[in-house]
């Protein structure tokens, strides 16, 4: 298939276009770059720098790629700052997603992939099962509910076929078959935890901040189930198939069904890294849940999804390659 990748110069989509190639799949980026980096764009894929929200431009692009499907990534991802700018979110992230759909009609290409959150679930102290609940502790969480709910409408009134993909915490780095890191996180501003802590060993900063400790959680630090960017990618290939397959509405959890406070995460890191690296406790910051850990038991099932990387030693190992071999990441920063 020929597949369209929105905001595939970012670290998901990057390594998501990677997996369609290796697929055997034809890949078309388009990113504006507002963000991401032209050197994460696989060798193999072509590259269109243009806005999702830009419909002339997505007019020329569908008229030129007579694409089979569209896998959009392209979104603004800090939860922190959508609760300080929420229109920022509520625009890149809706709107344009709304831009994007009513483009893909016009071509007739009836077949997506979203990049969704757990983001969009309420906090709950066991694994979240994809009928569990839903409600965002921050805009960016609401911004991806509400695409996936005119995902549903377009399904019903437009006959588009998605698969709406809920990551829990992306992480870790693709590596060759040599162990050498191709390619890995690099978001200015960082606010993942990962690689927050992997910069202080680097001495890009003086130490790693705990925001909050008073979340309802075992040591009061907040719990996040952390899934490799390669077992999202490999997620992907199989949405595709099935969308393929004639499947139409699917929406999926992906996680490894296993909790880490940021105090473990922070402990994991430094034991990787063998740097004791100071951790600082400070004030929550808005917009976090307390406990977000995924049940992937329907994915896995429905398509036969595996996790090859679920160990978390494993990820954090994978993102000091690439973080202790490029520190300056892509090397661009805008
Ligand atoms: N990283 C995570 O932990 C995580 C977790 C859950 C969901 N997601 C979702 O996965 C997707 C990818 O996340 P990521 O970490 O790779 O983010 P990223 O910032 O690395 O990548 C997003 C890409 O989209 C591009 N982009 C943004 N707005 C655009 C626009 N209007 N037009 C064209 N390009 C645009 C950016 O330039 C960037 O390359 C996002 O939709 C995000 O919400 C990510």
């Amino acid at each position: 298939m020929h597949i369209l990748v929105t905001g595939g110069a970012g670290y998901v989509g990057s390594a998501t276009a990677a997996y369609f190639l290796a697929a055997g799949h034809r890949v078309t980026v388009y990113d504006s770059l507002v963000k991401g980096h032209r050197a994460a764009v696989p060798e193999g894929a072509d590259f269109v720098q243009g806005d999702v929200g830009d419909a002339a431009a997505l007019d020329v692009l569908f008229q030129m790629g007579q694409f089979d499907a569209v896998a959009h990534f392209a979104a603004f991802i800090e939860a922190g700052e959508s609760m300080q700018q929420p229109g920022k979110y509520f625009r890149n992230n809706v709107a344009n997603t709304q831009i994007l759909l009513d483009a893909m009609m016009r071509h007739g290409v009836r077949r997506l992939i979203f990049s969704s959150t757990a983001g969009v679930y309420a906090s709950k102290d066991a694994p979240l099962v994809e009928d569990d609940p839903l409600g965002p502790a921050s805009v960016y969480g609401e911004t991806k509910l509400m695409i996936e709910r005119m995902l549903q409408w377009y399904h019903r009134q437009m006959g588009l076929q998605y698969a709406a993909l809920r990551y829990f915490n992306a992480c870790g780095a693709m590596l060759d078959p040599e162990g050498k890191p191709i390619r890995g996180e690099d978001h200015h501003p960082e606010t993942h935890v990962i690689p927050l802590a992997l910069q202080v060993p680097l001495g890009k900063r003086d130490a790693f901040y705990i925001f909050g400790t008073d979340y309802r959680t075992p040591d009061g630090t907040c719990i996040r189930d952390y899934v490799h960017v390669e077992d999202l990618a490999s997620a992907h290939v199989l949405a595709l198939e099935a969308l393929g397959n004639g499947r139409a509405c699917m929406i999926y959890n992906l996680g490894n069904g296993r909790g880490y406070s940021v105090r473990q995460v922070a402990d994991i890191a430094r034991q990787v890294t063998g740097v004791d690296f100071p951790v600082v406790e400070t004030d929550r910051r808005p917009g976090d849940a307390d406990m977000l850990v995924a049940s992937s038991e329907r994915i896995s099932r429905e398509l036969g999804w595996e996790p090859r990387y679920p160990d978390l030693h494993t990820i954090i190992a994978s993102a000091w390659a690439w973080h202790s071999a490029y520190p300056d990441g892509y090397g661009d920063q805008p």
